[in-house]
């Protein structure tokens, strides 16, 4: 019988030996010896019924060793591995540190979104709240409340898309005008973005799809000289120190009177060059004082209060700012474009 055990323990160590180093293995190997109900080890104990009584005390001593000395040499061994593995881990984990970085591509914002956050940081710091505009609006909120007419010629100035006889493609971002007016009552200040606005215009310096940002200021005693305050001090921050600004009378059926805003060109400084067209002035957005009819469409007293409204093209000023030429490089997503534009 001693032999049978010499015999297992030989085994064993065979066992052990031949093993592929996986902790995998050695569990298997284990169970072959130790498993208590399949286990050769308990497999002897079986048979004590089969040893003369005198000899089963010794007997079961020695099964009993037999198993302590395999429990030690597994658990010997499954450390073992254990290690092994951890070390292999760590050499297929190893970082070389002075291998070059590989190159991870970052984007940046489109150079009409960074306008628009300039823009929106200008204002929101002189006081103006953030609105909202819409891509779809009626023909009220895009025209009628605007004080443009089914038969009025301005509407011949906005190429309209239209998706219905009532609804259609803003063409302009005043409509947020009213919208605004009609859920808040003076004062009021707010700029309204995103803007995207719909007309039916292509080529070099116009895209059917382009961006606006409105602005409306409504208190009492709103002039003329708070527009062109507002306006000279918002153009020296998104265009420099040294811009300034000049009025051009203009017409728009929402404000009375109209202007047009120029600003002194920031490339030349108003000497004359190319992106003025030699005339030291860059046109950059409408503007005007509030037609009181407008005022009136939305239930605002004209008696007491008047407004300001200006509209700026953001596509049109980051071309000017970015010196972009043709506009549709802002469609075209090229990268060898975009990455030159880094701008917030
Ligand atoms: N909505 C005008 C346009 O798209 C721009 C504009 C002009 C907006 C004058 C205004 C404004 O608010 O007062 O051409």
């Amino acid at each position: 019988m001693n032999d049978r055990l010499a015999g297992i323990k030989q085994e064993i160590l065979n066992g052990i030996d031949q093993l592929a180093a996986s902790r995998a293995a050695a569990f298997e190997l284990r169970k072959q010896f130790l498993d208590s109900k399949t286990g050769k080890i308990g497999q002897l104990m079986k048979e004590m019924k089969n040893i003369a009584p005198e000899e089963r005390a010794a007997f079961g001593k020695n099964i009993n060793e037999l198993k302590d000395w395999a429990q030690q040499k597994f658990s010997e061994l499954d450390e073992k591995l254990k290690a092994r593995e951890l070390e292999r881990r760590y050499e297929s984990e190893k970082i070389d540190v002075t291998m070059p970085a590989r190159e991870t591509e970052t984007g940046n914002l489109h150079p009409v979104t960074q306008i628009r956050n300039q823009l929106m940081d200008i204002f929101v710091g002189m006081g103006f709240e953030v609105a909202e505009t819409r891509e779809i609006e009626n023909d009220y909120y895009n025209f009628e409340a605007l004080n443009i007419p089914k038969d009025h010629p301005a509407r011949d100035m906005q190429d309209t898309f239209y998706l219905s006889p009532e609804y259609l493609l803003a063409t302009q971002t005043s409509g947020a005008q009213i919208h605004t007016m009609e859920k808040k009552k003076p004062p009021i200040k707010i700029v309204a973005a995103p803007g995207k606005v719909f007309r039916s215009d292509d080529d070099a310096t116009h895209s059917p799809m382009f961006h606006q940002m409105e602005g409306l200021v409504v208190d009492e005693r709103i002039t003329m000289c708070d527009l062109k305050g507002m306006l000279e001090l918002f153009a020296k921050k998104i265009f420099g120190e040294d811009t300034t600004t000049r009025l051009r009378p203009s017409y728009f059926p929402f404000t009375e009177p109209s202007v047009e805003v120029d600003v002194s060109c920031f490339s030349c400084g108003g000497k004359g060059c190319r992106l003025c067209k030699g005339t030291g002035w860059i046109e950059l957005l409408g503007a005007g004082i509030v037609n009181r009819r407008v005022l009136e469409n939305c239930g605002i007293d004209s008696e007491k209060y008047s407004g300001l409204a200006f509209g700026i093209g953001l596509d049109r000023a980051a071309m000017l700012k970015y010196g972009i030429n043709n506009v549709k490089l802002l469609f075209e997503s090229d990268l060898r474009v975009l990455r030159q534009i880094n701008d917030n």
